[in-house]
C-alpha cells in the first residue's frame, strides 16, 4: 500500500515535470501564444510582417495670414494714392487738381502730365517693356482737368467718365498705346506685343489694368486695355497676388455700373 502511494505520487512528479519541460522548450522554440511556432531554423524577424506604424504626421499646413493693412490709406482723398474714383465716387472736390504734376518724358501723341510719383513709375515701366521685350511705349493721354473732360466727354457713358468722374483727374492715370499707333484706344490693343507685356507687368511697376474685360458691371466701364492707374507697388502686387482685377471688389465697395 505504501509502495503503492510512492509509486503514485512519483508518477504524479513524473508528469509535471515532463508538462513543464514541455513549456519551457516551446517557449525557447518559439511558440507563438497560440500554439503556433515558426518553423525551425528560420529567423522569425525575417518574415514577420512588420506591425504597421502610423505614417508621420504631415507637417501644418502654413496658416495664411493677410496681413495686408487694406485701411493704411485713404480712398476718398483724391491726393491719395489708392482713391477709388467711379460712377457713385466722383472726386471731392469736383475740380480736384493735384498740386505735384509733371510732364512725363516718353513718346506721346498728346504732351502727358502726371503726379510726380506715377511719372516716375512710368519711365521705369516703359525703360523696362524696351529692356525687356523691345517693345516701344507710347503715352495717348495721362493727366485731364475738370474742363479737359468736359470737352472729352461724348455722352457714351460707357466709355467717357463724365466730368468730375474721371481718373484721369487724379494725375495717377495714364492710356498707353504702342509707338507704332497699332490698335491706338481700341479693343484690339489687348492683344498687341504691347497690350500683353503690360497686361503681365503693369504690377511689378505700381499700376493696374483698370477697366478689364469681365468687369463692366463692377467698373461701369467697357475694356480700356490701354488705360492704366497708378496705385503703387504694394497694392498691385496684393492685388496681383491675390487675383483682385478691381479696386472696387478688392476694397469691398459698391459695384459702380451707373451713376447714382
Ligand atoms: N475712359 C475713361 C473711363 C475716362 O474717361 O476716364
Ligand atoms: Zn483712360
Amino acid at each position: 500500500m505504501q509502495q503503492n502511494r510512492r509509486l503514485a505520487i512519483a508518477g504524479t512528479l513524473s508528469l509535471v515535470l515532463i508538462a513543464g519541460a514541455a513549456v519551457v522548450v516551446g517557449a525557447v522554440s518559439g511558440a507563438a501564444p497560440g500554439g503556433a511556432a515558426f518553423p525551425s531554423g528560420t529567423d522569425s524577424s525575417a518574415t514577420q510582417t512588420p506591425t504597421p506604424r502610423p505614417a508621420p504626421a504631415a507637417p501644418p499646413a502654413p496658416v495664411t495670414v493677410d496681413t495686408f493693412d487694406r485701411a493704411a490709406r485713404s480712398l476718398d482723398d483724391p491726393t491719395s494714392i489708392w482713391v477709388v474714383v467711379n460712377k457713385l465716387r466722383p472726386l471731392n472736390p469736383q475740380d480736384y487738381e493735384p498740386d505735384d504734376l509733371v510732364d512725363v518724358p516718353v513718346p506721346h501723341t498728346w504732351e502727358p502730365l502726371l503726379r510726380q510719383e506715377a511719372a516716375d513709375a512710368i519711365v521705369a515701366m516703359f525703360d523696362a517693356a524696351s529692356a525687356e521685350a523691345g517693345l516701344e511705349l507710347a503715352s495717348n493721354s495721362a493727366y485731364r482737368s475738370y474742363s479737359a473732360q468736359e470737352e472729352i466727354y461724348d455722352g457714351d457713358d460707357l466709355s467717357t467718365a463724365r466730368p468730375g468722374y474721371s481718373e484721369h483727374q487724379t494725375g495717377l492715370t495714364m492710356d498707353i498705346g504702342a509707338v507704332s499707333g497699332e490698335c491706338s484706344l481700341d479693343a484690339c490693343f489687348g492683344e498687341t506685343d504691347e497690350g500683353i507685356w503690360l497686361r503681365d507687368n503693369a504690377w511689378r511697376f505700381g499700376f493696374i489694368l483698370r477697366y478689364p474685360a469681365d468687369k463692366t458691371p463692377v467698373t461701369g466701364y467697357e475694356y480700356e486695355p490701354w488705360h492704366f492707374r497708378y496705385v503703387g507697388v504694394e497694392l498691385a502686387t496684393e492685388m496681383h497676388d491675390t487675383g483682385f482685377s478691381t479696386l472696387e471688389e478688392f476694397f469691398g465697395l459698391p459695384a459702380a455700373p451707373e451713376y447714382g
